[in-house]
């Protein structure tokens, strides 16, 4: 074999970030962006690491035993966490490249690390999928990042919508988005700590006290009537749930003006939802819309948005899609 090229879906938090937390549910799903990974074999004798969408390039003995620096390093964890389930490190070049913008909430970093878990393990000839993927690609993340959720790495892996509580194995959802309905995405363009909001936003629910507690239970009812609208295709009551939980991100300073401002034209402009996803002070918007209201709304949104993207959701996880001979 010469090479393989893999792919995992990005995600997006459709209801419930921030309150997740704090122990409440969220629902997540996949996306239609994906990240892609070519691994290929080399006759060298290191690991070498190029990501042209990051602009970085590194390379690593194939002892594993220096640190590639910066956002290349969770490959490197990724591979030690497969030598130890008895894996061998063989030479290979790996091209990492996504169609998402980067820290901006839609998991880019995940998506990469569970696309190059796939491809290597397909170049050595056992690909690992399903809980094995999640397994290895988060002990990767969780070495290289801190302490991420597990949600985006659960997505990528497995695709489809999860409904998700902290400490729980997520459960699947079974969406059905009814033809004639469209996601979009809008990208602020404005990067934001996701630990930063995160802390403000548990100082606001402290300082509001039980007010803030009722907030946070409010949201949780919200989640739980969305995987009845996700479960039986109501969109009108999916979009209405979507500018509720929005005011609820408000409510405990999740947002700022450009969120906002997506989420009020969307509104102006008949789209059905539209709320922050992820962290919010920035990053990206949801909304929900008919189809044939997509023109209009995407002309009105670019004035106000660097990215516009129209996506699918509920796509199957990580997949390998081509395999290369020498
Ligand atoms: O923007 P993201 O994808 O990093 O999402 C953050 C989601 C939060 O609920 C705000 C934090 C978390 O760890 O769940």
């Amino acid at each position: 074999m010469g090479g393989v090229v893999a792919s995992a879906p990005g995600k997006l938090i459709l209801f419930g970030e921030h309150f997740v937390v704090k122990g409440y549910r969220a629902i997540a799903t996949s996306i239609s962006l994906r990240a892609r990974v070519r691994v290929e074999d080399t006759s060298g004798s290191w690991v070498e690491l190029h990501s042209p969408t990051l602009g970085v390039k590194s390379r690593i003995p194939l002892d594993l035993s220096r640190s590639a620096g910066g956002e290349l390093d969770v490959y490197v964890e990724i591979l030690r966490a497969l030598r130890k389930e008895g894996f061998s490190i063989v030479p290979h070049r790996v091209v990492v490249e996504s169609e998402m913008p980067v820290a901006a909430g839609l998991g880019s970093s995940a998506a990469t690390s569970v696309a190059y878990t796939l491809a290597y393990t397909t170049l050595l000839g056992s690909p690992l999928y399903g809980e094995n993927l999640l397994r290895v690609s988060f002990e990767g993340e969780r070495v290289a990042h801190g302490r991420p959720s597990g949600i985006d790495t659960t997505i990528a892996a497995l695709g489809g919508t999860i409904l998700y509580r902290r400490g729980e194995k997520p459960a699947p959802v079974s969406a059905r988005i009814p033809e004639g309905y469209v996601f979009l995405v809008a990208d602020t363009g404005l990067k934001r700590s996701t630990r930063d909001v995160v802390d403000y936003v548990l100082r606001v629910a402290e300082m509001m006290g039980e007010a803030g507690e009722q907030v946070y239970a409010v949201a949780d009812k919200v989640v739980e009537k969305a995987v009845k609208a996700l479960e039986s295709g109501d969109m009108e009551l999916l979009g209405n749930l979507m500018y509720f939980n929005h005011g609820l991100l408000v409510a405990v300073g999740a947002s700022n003006l450009a969120l906002d401002t997506i989420v009020d034209i969307a509104r102006m402009r008949g789209a059905l939802g539209a709320k922050l996803t992820g962290a919010g002070w920035g990053g990206c918007a949801v909304i929900l819309a008919r189809r044939g209201d997509v023109e209009v709304l995407r002309g009105e949104l670019e004035r106000h948005a660097r990215m516009v993207k129209v996506i699918n959701v509920n796509v199957p996880g990580a997949t390998v899609e081509n395999i290369l001979s020498k």
